[in-house]
């Protein structure tokens, strides 16, 4: 009987190690272990074994059944280990490896700073207008009192898309768009986005780069009120102590036409690096919107005034945060404007 027993557990140990799939393992549980399995039929028949003999076998018997177990957990957790490996290899997938940061993301300085102007002028009761990139030569130039002949189109270096159609030099022709859909109502809108010039890339000039316009139209409106609003504007962005100076200048689409500069932010007006001695930033170009212009947008010039303005984006933030290449804007690199 002992000899019964052994070929019992060779054979079950044999099948055991044979096995691929975890899945096997219960069925093997079962054709051994179980209450109906082999051993248990097994130790049925002691009772048919003399006094002697019985409890040799039934120690063996018991010892077998125990090992045949630890066999079991020990292939279990072997065949799980093996499939688990396996399915790492497979996946190519390294559990014990830092998890990698997941990567959020922000908004470009750009962005920033269009949100920071738009906020100053809202709070001033301007309305925000979206005009379009693809301009036709009518809006961009005509319309703003820039005739085909006239030498004031060489301030702007375009690019073409056909005879008829440019990118938009300038934020100027939303100024008609806002014009033609609010007429014959009052009007103080801001018209923020990018613009497009035909220009050599270098450090201080780009082919794009973000505007934002300004307009209002009414009934009185004085240089003085263009003044206080830029005024307004240089103090919110900049803060209280800012200073702003009025040259005066030329634009087709205002008369009269002003620059309007901000004391240095950096050294105050003493003469700094930044102003290159010259104590003053430029903020924009502005004035009073020209009679022309008004004419083409439906409001008549002897009833209406308004003034208009244009300002820079990625200037401002070049000064705020010390950067000295504009490229670096629309360079895509990471590193730059993770920073920001
Ligand atoms: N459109 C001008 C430019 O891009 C900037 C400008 C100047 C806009 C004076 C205005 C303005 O509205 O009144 O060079």
């Amino acid at each position: 009987m002992l000899d019964q027993l052994n070929t019992l557990k060779e054979k079950a140990l044999r099948e055991l190690n044979a096995f691929t799939e975890v899945m096997q393992l219960a069925e093997w549980h079962k054709q051994y272990l179980s209450k109906k399995g082999e051993l248990t039929q097994f130790l049925k028949q002691l009772g048919q074994l003399s006094a002697e003999e019985r409890p040799i076998v039934g120690q063996a018997a018991n010892e077998v059944k125990q090992s045949l177990k630890e066999f079991f957990d020990a292939r279990q957790q072997s065949l799980q280990e093996e499939k688990l490996n396996q399915a790492l290899a497979d996946d190519e997938i390294d559990v014990s490896l830092p998890g990698r940061l997941y990567q959020r993301g922000r908004l470009h300085i750009s962005t920033q700073m269009l949100r920071k102007i738009n906020e100053i002028f809202s709070q001033m009761g301007f309305q925000i207008y979206d005009a379009p990139e693809v301009e036709s030569d009518e809006y961009n130039f005509q319309l703003l009192n820039i005739p085909a002949y006239h030498p004031a189109r060489d301030m702007w270096d375009t690019f073409w898309i056909n005879d008829q159609v440019v990118l938009r030099t300038h934020t100027s022709p939303g100024q008609i768009r806002a014009m033609k859909e609010y007429h014959p109502n009052p009007i103080r809108v801001i018209l923020p986005g990018k613009v497009y010039r035909y220009e050599q890339i270098t450090p201080r000039s780009e082919h794009q780069f973000y505007q934002v316009e300004g307009l209002t139209v009414g009934h009185n409106i004085k240089m003085t009120d263009l003044i206080g609003v830029m005024t307004e504007f240089a103090h919110k962005l900049y803060g209280p102590a800012r200073k702003i100076r009025i040259r005066g200048s030329y634009f087709p689409f205002t008369e009269p036409s002003i620059e309007i500069d901000m004391d240095c932010i950096l050294c105050s007006g003493k003469g700094c690096r930044v102003c290159k001695y010259t104590n003053w930033l430029e903020v924009g170009g502005a004035g009073m919107v020209h009679p022309v212009v008004l004419r083409n947008g439906g409001y008549d010039p002897k009833e209406w005034s308004g003034f208009a303005f244009g300002l820079g984006v990625e200037r401002p933030a070049m000064l705020k945060h010390g950067i000295n290449d504009i490229r670096s804007f629309y360079g895509n690199d990471l590193d730059f404007i993770q920073q920001f």
